[in-house]
């Protein structure tokens, strides 16, 4: 069902592309364009890419239904962003200079990782309707927990890209790593330690 607060989510995840569109008509995007647009597009794809991943998380500690209603939406924003950030790099960095496209995928290893991501999104965005969850069944859970391998591959990427201040690729990491810690599922003595705020609601006496 679109409501108000689909429409809400669906402006925020177009908000960058709007953006950047107006950067560009404005002739704002600085001295070097091209490294502007790719890394601009290469946050916003890692941006998105953790914000679908936290909806598992924030379901499970609001017990709130909603954030599973924009996973889909969410991952898909995060494809278009990557195809964005691949576009650039195709088209304005190597000027579809096919020579040139494969050596880079061979020989940096940052480009190497960050092409395999790519092509392992594609499949998820391809599988993401509602007809082919049904029609994949139990297989569809399996090709997208690729996203962890993606999530991975895009921090290594980012890593490996920075040489110098490595502190935003490992803040990035660490996020990652703290949506995936918190999708374990919980075992059985932490739930039975006791509540550490007394239970609220009907007391006896
Ligand atoms: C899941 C896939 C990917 C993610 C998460 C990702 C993310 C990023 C991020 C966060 C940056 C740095 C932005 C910044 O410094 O502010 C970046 C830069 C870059 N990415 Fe990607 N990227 C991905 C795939 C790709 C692919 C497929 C290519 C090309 C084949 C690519 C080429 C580049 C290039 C050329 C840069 C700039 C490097 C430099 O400044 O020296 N990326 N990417």
């Amino acid at each position: 069902m679109r409501d108000r607060l689909w429409y809400g989510v669906f402006l925020c995840g177009l908000a960058p592309f709007l953006w950047l569109v107006f950067l560009v008509v404005s002739d704002g995007l600085g001295a070097n364009p091209i490294e502007r647009i790719t890394h601009f597009t290469g946050d916003w794809q890692l941006n998105l890419l953790l914000t679908t991943l936290a909806m598992t998380p924030l379901r499970r500690l609001t017990r709130k239904n909603v954030f599973i209603r924009f996973r889909r939406m969410l991952g898909l924003f995060a494809f278009f962003y990557v195809c964005l950030h691949f576009s650039t790099w195709l088209v304005l960095d190597q000027f579809f200079d096919w020579d040139d496209i494969v050596r880079d995928i061979a020989k940096r290893p940052f480009i190497t990782v960050g092409f395999t991501a790519f092509l392992l999104l594609i499949p998820m965005a391809v599988t993401s309707t509602k007809k082919m969850v049904q029609r994949l069944g139990p297989y569809w859970r399996k090709l997208h927990s690729c996203i962890y391998v993606i999530g991975t591959l895009g921090i290594i990427h980012y890593l490996w890209l920075v040489k110098a201040d490595k502190l935003v690729p490992i803040i990035y990491g660490s996020i990652f790593v703290l949506l995936l810690v918190l999708r374990l599922p919980v075992p059985q003595w932490l739930k039975d330690l006791p509540p550490l705020l007394p239970q609220t609601g009907n007391q006896p006496g």
